[in-house]
């Protein structure tokens, strides 16, 4: 086993864990943002940037530290390797500049955006975003598109995570869209408008850490934290899909179905289009119990079931210090 310290706290490895993982072990802050990565889907990450971190000691062996800022989630560790994140001031000021980066053409749909309240970008946006924009262009605009009757590409949104290409490629019989042309023309497109049709498409509904690719059966229904998310399972023929879901209700129906999500954000198991678009009454389902909701998340406002202290605001003095304004803010509420 290799022994990794990142941000002080010591933990110990298989080799050729990433970086990210040796993380995901400790827990907590400590973690560094994936917006690409994702543990399920093989080859992913790479991308965004979001998870940069800075290596101040290379290894037992060769000390010195790492020249640049590494994405977490490609680099493997080494033994003795000592990874600074929340500590960094280097690695706080990069991760804003990333941020600014994705958000450059991104819309300010927040309010009517399906993903709201669950989306990693508005997570990030709120911890490192700055209220001004620097970009004096026009944003890059793009018509809405279906693909197929169930899902709807709203590309002003995507941050080109490629997760679900890679979905489509790993989870789906075949996968008819991708990313087409290069740099600032780069877009995710079903060639010629193909629709994506077979019994997992759904599921790049929820590897989308934005609400680039969303349900139109649940498009518009509710915001997320007015509704009320179940565990549920049935036995679902379909040989791929253990059909393990959580369901949101609004009062008595279920208005939408997703597969169950870990605290990263990622889908515990990949579920069928039947499940997710066809079962939405109670009667199709076992149900096993209220889902787990971090105190933190929006999703748990307006479930009183027990008296729970307030969520603690992030205190990370870097963070603070490179956010003043929104920290003052913050403070005040
Ligand atoms: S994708 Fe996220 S950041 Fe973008 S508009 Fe939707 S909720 Fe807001
Ligand atoms: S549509 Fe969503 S999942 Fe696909 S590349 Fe864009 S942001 Fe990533
Ligand atoms: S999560 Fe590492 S580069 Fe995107």
């Amino acid at each position: 086993m290799f022994k990794v310290t990142i941000d002080g706290i010591p933990v110990e490895v298989e080799p050729g864990t990433s970086i990210l993982n040796a993380a995901r072990q400790i827990g907590g802050d400590i973690v560094p943002p994936a917006m690409c990565y994702y543990s399920k889907l093989e080859g992913s990450g790479g991308k965004c940037r979001t998870c940069l971190v800075q290596v101040s000691k290379g290894s037992e062996k060769d000390p010195r530290p790492m020249p640049k800022l590494v994405a977490s989630c490609r680099t493997t560790v080494m033994d003795g390797m000592e990874v600074k994140n929340i500590t960094s001031p280097e690695v706080i000021e990069a991760r804003k500049g990333v941020v600014e980066m994705l958000l450059i053409n991104h819309p300010l749909d927040c309010p009517v955006c399906d993903q709201a309240g669950e989306c990693h970008l508005q997570d990030l946006g709120f911890e490192h975003g700055s209220a001004k924009t620097r970009y004096e262009f026009d944003r890059r605009k793009f018509e809405r598109i279906d693909i197929g009757d169930k899902i709807q590409l709203h590309m002003t949104r995507c941050i080109l995570c490629y997760r679900c290409v890679f979905t489509a490629d790993q989870i789906t019989d075949r996968r008819v869209h991708g990313i087409l042309n290069r740099g600032d023309h780069s877009e995710i497109s079903t060639y010629i408008q193909q629709a994506v049709d077979n019994d997992f498409s759904g599921n790049v509904i929820d590897v989308c850490p934005v609400g680039a690719l969303t349900d139109k059966t649940f498009r518009f229904k509710n915001r997320v934290w007015f509704t009320k998310p179940v565990e549920a399972h049935r036995d679902c023929d379909h040989e791929k899909c253990n059909g393990k879901v959580t369901l949101w209700y609004k009062g008595e129906d279920v208005i939408r179905v997703t597969a169950r999500k870990d605290v990263y954000g990622e889908v515990e198991e990949f579920i069928c289009n039947t499940c997710r678009f066809d079962k939405k009454k109670t009667a199709d389902w076992v149900i096993e119990g209220p889902r787990k909701v971090s105190n933190q998340s929006v999703i748990s406002s307006n479930h009183y079931d027990t008296l729970k202290p307030l969520p603690v605001v992030k205190t990370n003095p870097l963070l603070q210090e490179a956010n003043k304004d929104q920290f003052e803010r913050e403070t005040r509420l």
